[in-house]
């Protein structure tokens, strides 16, 4: 495959032409173990030891995503789609002046296929831009560009705080930015705000973010979604101990930590963890460390913030931003919102 150059900021990437509809980008390095490398150091060192959520999605990762959303207990997608399709053909007209949808973490497009639908509807052309840190991207777009003649597509692989430099340079005209699957929620409050600025900072005034948030509900249905009966959460989060062992070099014995999701509520949000069963040391080689842990020690590997209309009222306001509309199921558990720059 032919890779050719483009500098785009001061970030370089490489550039993969798959046809004229479909061009995906890498972030030069991307591939390099160091940040990860990193990461896990940062990480394990520390007494409260986590490690970062994007790091579950390799191939792998992605793929165990795709099953925990088709679990009965994972409310979160069949809800958040079923908005979606409600709502789709709304927005796109609402936004008819709008040719362009980028999308940050876009996986598999299983949702935005929807809104591209509606848009290439009464469009002649439609782009769009889907980022993520996963290559699922490729394969994604490929059938998407099957479908759709008059849709074209330039990807970007890539975390998507990196991407937002990328949509700023690329894209000129007035765009839709998607932010789906509660995503938001991976973020603690500090940087959540952060990641906010800085993307409203890029957007135009006449740019909208239609961004999904998972509002607080019965504990119970929280717990279950992260708790799956089949098993797959717990695959999915022992999943970044085997990238390390793959990867870096690590000797994880993934029997020998176990799987668990908790709600904090001070903090309303579900925390998973991976938790040691034994006292035990694991050694990572492209780190050179020997990290000890205790029996019971947990490594906290994700959070899954849940909302209120007061928060995203706060989280729009402290980024410069207003929620403009407000799309949600009939039991309130999923809350799709246009916001604008104010
Ligand atoms: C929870 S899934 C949501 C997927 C899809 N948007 C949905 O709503 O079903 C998170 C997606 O974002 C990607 N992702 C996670 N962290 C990321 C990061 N920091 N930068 C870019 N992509 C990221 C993952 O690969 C995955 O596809």
């Amino acid at each position: 495959m032919k890779f050719d150059r483009s500098k785009v900021d001061h970030h370089s990437y490489d550039e993969k032409v798959i046809n004229e509809q479909l061009r995906i980008f890498y972030l030069e390095h991307f591939e390099e173990k160091s940040t990860f490398a990193e990461d896990v150091k940062n990480g394990l060192l520390t007494a409260n030891k986590f490690l970062l959520p994007k790091y579950f999605y390799d191939v792998r990762g992605s793929e165990l995503f795709k099953r925990i959303c088709e679990t009965d207990e994972y409310y979160l997608t069949r809800t958040e789609l079923s908005i979606i399709k409600k709502y789709a053909n709304h927005i796109s007209s609402s936004n008819i002046n709008k040719n362009t949808l980028v999308e940050l973490g876009s996986g598999s497009s299983a949702k935005s296929k929807h809104i591209l639908d509606s848009f290439l509807k009464c469009r002649d052309k439609v782009k769009y831009v889907p980022i993520d840190v996963s290559d699922i991207i490729v394969e994604s777009s490929k059938k998407l560009i099957e479908k759709y003649a008059n849709l074209h597509i330039t990807g970007l692989v890539s975390f998507y705080e990196e991407g937002v430099d990328f949509i700023t340079q690329l894209d000129e005209s007035a765009k839709v930015i998607l932010f789906l699957g509660s995503s938001i929620g991976n973020f603690t409050f500090d940087a959540e705000e952060i990641f906010l600025k800085r993307l409203r900072n890029d957007m135009r005034e006449d740019d909208i973010l239609l961004i999904g948030f998972d509002m607080i509900k019965d504990e119970k249905v929280l717990l279950n979604a992260y708790n799956d009966r089949e098993g797959i959460t717990s695959e999915f989060n022992l999943n970044i101990l085997r990238r390390i062992n793959e990867g870096l070099g690590g000797n994880f014995n993934l029997k020998m930590f176990k799987h668990d999701a908790i709600f904090n509520k001070d903090e309303s949000r579900i925390e998973m963890h991976l938790v040691s069963i034994e006292a035990q040391e694991v050694y990572i080689k492209a780190i050179d460390e020997t990290i000890a842990f205790e029996k019971g020690e947990t490594i906290h590997t994700e959070n899954s913030h849940k909302f209120s209309d007061e928060k995203i009222e706060d989280i729009a306001n402290r980024a410069d931003l207003f929620v403009s509309e407000k799309f949600k199921d009939e039991k309130n558990y999923f809350s799709l919102c246009i916001l604008k720059p104010k």
